[in-house]
């Protein structure tokens, strides 16, 4: 049976944790995937978690079957933190989420939903998209273009071209946005390009899909919703992808929620319905332990607190480094203009680097970047961030 299968190659970005693992230089950085490190280098739990795991600990009295939703208050929970107590779609009833594992799993119900709801439709994301997207959406069966976004010249966005590329869309086509934080590139619309971007929606008919992996890291929870929250007011559906595993710590634990938007409750419920039977085929139902944290932290206005001021910690860490990193490098005597990473957000900058650089980086200084040169800017510190100057001045032979 397994005759014919040769070995694949390790997954592009996956594949660089066993990499920098088993390097036994000291001086290594790991500036790929994207997990969030404090100044010592670790990705510490959020105190909110370790409370509210305390709590999960003292009053669960059982380990039973949630059923296909998965933990009710966590799902009543994110759709309100996502689109707002006040969301007209809420209240008409339109809306339904689903516990899923992780945001990764929620990308591949949705697309298992695309392929019942509508097997030709095609799937539309921006040129450059999280690599797992390319791999993720085909992968389910689904077919893949790409619209223009980055321009690599001028590190910013093609915002004219990305225009012109969605009013070609219409109905049956499927248009993947990341709703900040944009992986891998770190160049989000912004709040009147958003806006600009849901009137096209709205005209031409498309399915806005909004992945959601990183809401918090960019300017606030609130702020990072906007583009979900004007294409919920505005369409009449949305699926939205989001996760726990940034902005909550809790990579590991796979936490993350399917939403949709239907025209009205009773398609929502169908909706629902179809998520609950594709999940069913596929894990049949969501782990709890996750999500049943997040579920007491977003219920306690204590922890919710603490959790939104430790986001904001992170976050503030991100946009200092990206700040240090871009004055730095210009101190350095680098000639290549690299003020680009101090306007951009989130984990992820492109640095521009060849693959061959990119190789340098790693085999000459044990510096591990993906080939497309996105670095992890929450990686840096005070020990790190020379040593990495230094090795990209010596890959730019500056
Ligand atoms: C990343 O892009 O590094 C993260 O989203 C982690 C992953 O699963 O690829």
């Amino acid at each position: 049976m397994f005759e014919h299968l040769d070995a694949l190659p390790p997954d592009p970005i996956l594949g660089l944790i066993a990499a920098y693992a088993a390097d036994p230089n000291p001086k290594k950085i790991d500036l790929g995937i994207g997990v969030y490190r404090d100044e010592f280098g670790a990705t510490p739990m959020l105190d909110c978690v370790v409370e509210a795991e305390k709590i999960l600990l003292d009053t669960q009295t059982t380990k039973t079957y949630l059923g296909p939703p998965g933990v009710a208050g966590f799902n009543q929970a994110i759709t309100e933190l996502i689109l707002g107590k006040d969301s007209n779609a809420l209240r008409q009833g339109r809306v339904r989420t689903v516990q899923t594992p992780g945001g990764t799993g929620a990308l591949r119900v949705a697309a298992d939903l695309i392929k019942v709801a509508k097997p030709e439709s095609e799937l539309w994301a921006s040129d450059p998209t999280w690599a797992n997207h390319l791999a993720l959406f085909p992968g389910a069966g689904v077919s893949m273009h790409s619209y223009p976004y980055f321009d690599a010249e001028s590190s910013s966005l093609r915002f004219d071209d990305m225009v012109d590329a969605l009013q070609q869309r219409g109905p049956g086509d499927v248009v993947l946005f990341h709703a900040c934080c944009h992986n891998p590139c770190g160049i989000s619309p912004n709040p009147e390009q958003w806006q600009i971007i849901a009137d096209i929606a709205c005209v031409q008919g498309f399915t806005p899909m909004v992945d959601m992996a990183y809401m918090g890291l960019e300017r606030g929870v609130e702020e990072d919703c906007l583009a979900l929250r004007l294409f919920s007011e505005q369409c009449p559906e949305l699926i939205f992808a989001s996760s726990c595993s940034k902005n909550f710590a809790m990579y590991r634990e796979r936490v993350g929620a399917i939403t949709i938007v239907a025209q009205d409750e009773e398609k929502a419920a169908a909706v629902e319905s179809v998520i609950h039977n594709v999940t069913r085929k596929n894990y049949s139902m969501p782990p709890a332990h996750g999500p049943a944290v997040v579920d007491i932290i977003l219920h306690s206005d204590d922890l919710r607190a603490q959790w939104i001021s430790e986001l904001g910690v992170m976050r503030d860490r991100i946009n200092g480094l990206r700040k240090e990193l871009s004055e730095k490098i210009a101190a350095s005597g680098i000639q290549r203009d690299f003020s680009f990473i101090a306007r951009q957000s989130g984990m992820f900058s492109f640095m521009g680097l060849t693959v061959e650089q990119v190789h340098r980086l790693r085999d000459e200084f044990a510096i591990y970047t993906v080939n497309s040169s996105r670095v992890n800017v929450a990686s840096f510190n005070d020990n790190n961030m020379d040593y990495f100057i230094e090795a990209l001045a010596r890959v730019l032979d500056e």
